[in-house]
């Protein structure tokens, strides 16, 4: 079959790799793709956030499925235009990607299925915001409904910060998405994802992971959106992960199912767990960046069997061929980055896992230019290594990123310290 992944970046092309080890995958074509993508497949322009665009595109490629990646074009609609012609497709419609385009939809959703979440408030003006952020306690969490690429959460210490907090979101520090606010009771405990594929019926769970949001070793420096990733969790465990689907995964797909808005996709849970009770922080409707790394070089070819009995409503029939094994990906990002950062710098050294069956570069952000792969974005590439124990893909992984030559770019050294 002809397959069309939506997006650029590395959680694309460890898809891209995934699916082309696949025979059913005749064609692959990425659009835009990255200088990594575009040794695997045919990378072509496209504008992924139009939807008629995206539909004229597949049909004049003849594309039999299309894989979108980022949240955006799913928030967008893409998906629906897709499923209205008739194409096949992997990802929810806009009205189920609320589940993380609208936080106070995931909540409302959360307390229609009685599903373990943090107490909230939801305000549209500045001034009921603030009376709620007075009669709560601190820490307190105050978020834009909308999506702000991971940027807006702000977990304010004092009521001050809180009220700063609330001010500059109603003032558009954040645009349309702050238009309304959700205000959270802090959570205590340790978070860690569980990714699962819904058909809007059947449940197929596809992996734990957790992953690394601050810049810098020890968990310090600014939020990013993720400097490297590993699965699987161990904090997870059977009984986590059984509450977490009894009380939490099973109701919101059946909410979702009764209210006309099928969940259809890949649904990235994000719990806090503490004394081995899950609570919800949040939804994705994509797959995470760099968790989706880890996951397609432990699922490797069959990830693309998976997406499509999704996409195609037979996910009860689907069956994942589980390798006992672990996974770790370090993000290497352009210095500077998350802040303001250079673009353009030549990256060597790229051959390094070539002959490493239990390794991957993925490309994130990066670019050909007169036939030299160049930096091109903050988060550049992901060093992923499979191997029997966490540590060995760990020491793999960082015994490859040493080989990389690219002084423009920094690494966090130590990925995985809570699982090690
Ligand atoms: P979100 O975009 O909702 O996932 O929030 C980003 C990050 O903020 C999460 O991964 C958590 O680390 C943190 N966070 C969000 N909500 C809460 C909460 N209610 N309590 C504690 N931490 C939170
Ligand atoms: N790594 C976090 C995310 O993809 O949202």
């Amino acid at each position: 079959m002809n397959i069309l992944i939506l997006g650029s970046g590395g959680r694309e092309h460890a898809l891209a790799w995934a699916i082309n080890q696949n025979p059913k995958c005749d064609t692959l074509i990425c659009a835009p793709g990255n200088a990594g993508m575009a040794e695997i497949a045919t990378c072509l322009p496209l504008d992924i956030m139009d939807g008629a665009a995206v539909v004229a595109f597949a049909q004049h490629h003849k594309i039999d499925f299309v894989v979108i990646g980022p949240e955006a074009p799913l928030a967008a609609g893409v998906a629906n235009a897709l499923r209205g012609a008739r194409i096949l497709c992997f990802g929810p419609n806009a009205d189920a990607a609320q589940l993380e385009s609208s936080k106070h939809f995931t909540k409302e959703i959360c307390d229609a299925c009685n599903a373990p979440t943090a107490a909230y408030g939801h305000f549209k003006d500045a001034g009921s915001a603030k009376e709620y952020v007075h009669q709560q306690s601190t820490p307190i969490v105050i978020k834009a409904d909308g999506l702000a690429a991971g940027k807006g959460v702000i977990i304010a210490q004092t009521t001050a910060e809180a009220i700063a907090a609330v001010d500059s979101m109603f003032d558009g520090q954040f645009g349309d998405a702050g238009a309304e606010v959700v205000i959270e009771e802090f959570m205590q405990g340790e978070e860690a994802s569980l990714f699962i594929l819904s058909d809007g019926k059947n449940i197929l769970p596809i992996g734990t992971a957790q992953d690394h949001k601050r810049a810098f070793d020890g968990d310090k420096g600014p939020n990013t959106g993720g400097m490297g990733a590993y699965s699987p969790a161990p904090i997870m465990d059977d009984a986590v992960m059984q509450k977490a689907m009894e009380h939490i995964i099973k109701p919101t797909i059946k909410e979702m199912a009764r209210r006309g808005t099928p969940f259809q996709g890949v649904l990235y849970a994000g719990f806090m767990i503490e004394n081995g009770q899950p609570r919800l922080v949040e939804y994705n409707v994509r797959f995470g960046d760099p968790e989706c790394q880890v996951l397609c070089i432990r699922l490797g070819a069959q990830m693309l069997d998976a997406l499509l009995a999704c996409a195609s409503g037979t996910l009860d029939k689907a069956r994942i061929n589980w390798a006992d094994d672990h996974a770790i990906s370090i993000v290497m990002a352009a210095k500077g980055y998350p802040e303001a950062y250079e673009k353009g710098s030549i990256i060597a050294g790229l051959q390094v896992a070539d002959n490493d069956p239990k390794a991957q570069i993925f490309h994130a952000g990066t670019k050909l230019v007169d036939g030299q792969t160049t930096s091109n974005g903050g988060r550049v590439l992901n060093i992923t290594a499979r191997g029997e124990t966490l540590l060995e893909a760990h020491t793999r992984a960082y015994a490859l990123i040493k080989e990389i030559d690219w002084p423009e770019g920094f690494y966090r050294k130590d990925i995985g310290w809570r699982a090690l």
